[in-house]
């Protein structure tokens, strides 16, 4: 075996109601101030609003800044950055989607990193001197896993390009994973995000780092997530709701660790170009991708499908493949999640560009298949009408 590296919280809360140790947790630790990262929407749903109570109700001293869209940009995270230094906090409280979270690892490691305070040098992999501003991050969609996640996603427009930043200095100190602040997400933000776990589940199971430790976390959480997707998403089963909290942070402690493949290098294109939702542009990819690897993973493919509760006994290989691939088309049809990149707005002529884009992506690097640009071109044309 090949020496391994494991980072993950120190602490973390699961469960409904999770925020009410959120007091205690900031008055042991001492912080003074807390400069709270939410978006727009999430003030406007009275999501935010949950977890500012319990502030008040500890009398801790905040500032909220929420100028934050889907798919955060480098403007926003300099905006925040120097609202961050004005308020003079020594703790940043993120609360929200994986935007959120994103841009509060952004800034809190360029608030101990001045030299990065061009956000843009922080693109891939980058070794910072120092640990961010504490982080406590505090999800509200079951999705990205943002909190337990060394990785941070910011677009730079001038490039038009999704930064995937890796750095194990942006960890949260605590995440607080409050299944109740998910319980209210639209019916279409709760399919994609959960669609971006599964993905995340699928893509870590199978990326070249993959070892018997991240397998552990990725068949849990593509287990749970099959289970209780759909309950979850159209029915707002709230013990749904509550394994969907779970098995997406099962499934960040894995592929945090081990990286990813092609369905998120070229989702982060779409979102780069078109601003799609991360999980939407996942979502869609997910079975066009799985069906080009599937050729160099198949018992790796025999596996999910046993996770998936599916009968994979007596298949042929290609068989084994293309029940997994058929499963994720289902899934997306009951969720509601278009099969086709032509319906979201992406424009055939787009597509080589896109292809070469996705070809310098991080995570590409981690796909269990070689690629060039031109496979990647052929899996866009296939996903495209
Ligand atoms: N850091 C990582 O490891 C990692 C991993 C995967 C993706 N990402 C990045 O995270 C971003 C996507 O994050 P996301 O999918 O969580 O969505 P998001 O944070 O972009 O939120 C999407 C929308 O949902 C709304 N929303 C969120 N929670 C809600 C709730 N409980 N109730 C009502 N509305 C709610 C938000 O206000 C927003 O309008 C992308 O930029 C993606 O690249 C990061
Ligand atoms: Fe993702």
């Amino acid at each position: 075996m090949q020496v391994q590296r494991m980072i993950l919280n120190e602490c973390s809360y699961f469960g409904p109601g999770a925020r009410k140790v959120l007091g205690e947790e900031i008055e042991k630790r001492k912080f003074h101030k807390i400069f709270v990262v939410t978006d727009k929407s999430l003030l406007e749903h009275h999501v935010t609003a949950k977890v500012l109570e319990e502030l008040d109700n500890h009398l801790i001293g905040y500032e909220v800044f929420s100028d934050i869209k889907p798919n955060p940009t480098v403007a926003s995270v300099l905006d925040g950055l120097k609202k961050c230094k004005d308020s003079l906090s020594d703790c940043i409280l993120a609360v929200g989607g994986g935007s959120v979270i994103d841009t509060a690892k952004a800034i809190g490691i360029i608030m101990t990193n001045d030299d990065h305070r061009d956000v843009v040098s922080l693109d891939g992999s980058v070794n910072t001197e120092s640990r961010a501003l504490p982080i406590i991050a505090m999800p509200t969609t079951a999705g990205t896993a943002a909190e337990v996640t060394i990785n941070y996603v910011i677009t730079d427009e001038e490039r038009k390009k999704k930064m995937v930043c890796v750095d194990p200095h942006d960890i949260p100190i605590l995440s607080i994973v409050d299944t109740e602040l998910m319980s209210e997400m639209p019916e279409n933000i709760a399919a994609w995000t959960g669609m971006d776990a599964l993905t995340h589940a699928m893509e870590g199971f199978i990326t070249k780092n993959a070892w018997e430790m991240s397998d552990m976390f990725h068949l849990q959480a593509m287990t749970m997530i099959n289970r209780h997707i759909v309950n979850a998403v159209l029915n707002h089963d709230m013990e749904s709701i509550n394994q969907m909290g779970v098995a997406q942070y099962i499934a960040g402690m894995g592929f945090s660790n081990v990286g990813l493949g092609i369905v998120h290098s070229m989702a982060h294109q779409l979102g780069a170009v078109y601003d799609t939702p991360h999980g939407l542009a996942n979502a869609i990819l997910l079975p066009y991708v799985m069906a080009y690897n599937g050729t160099v993973c198949v018992e790796k493919f025999n596996r999910m499908g046993e996770a998936f509760g599916l009968d994979m006994n007596a298949l042929t290989k290609e068989e084994i493949i293309q029940k997994v691939v058929d499963h994720i088309f289902a899934l997306n049809e009951q969720l509601h999640i278009p099969k086709r990149l032509i319906e979201i707005g992406v424009v055939e002529e787009d597509l080589k560009m896109l292809a070469e884009k996705a070809m310098q992506d991080v995570c590409t690097a981690g796909n269990p298949k070689e690629v060039s640009a031109s496979d990647l071109l052929e899996i866009y044309q296939k996903a495209y009408k």
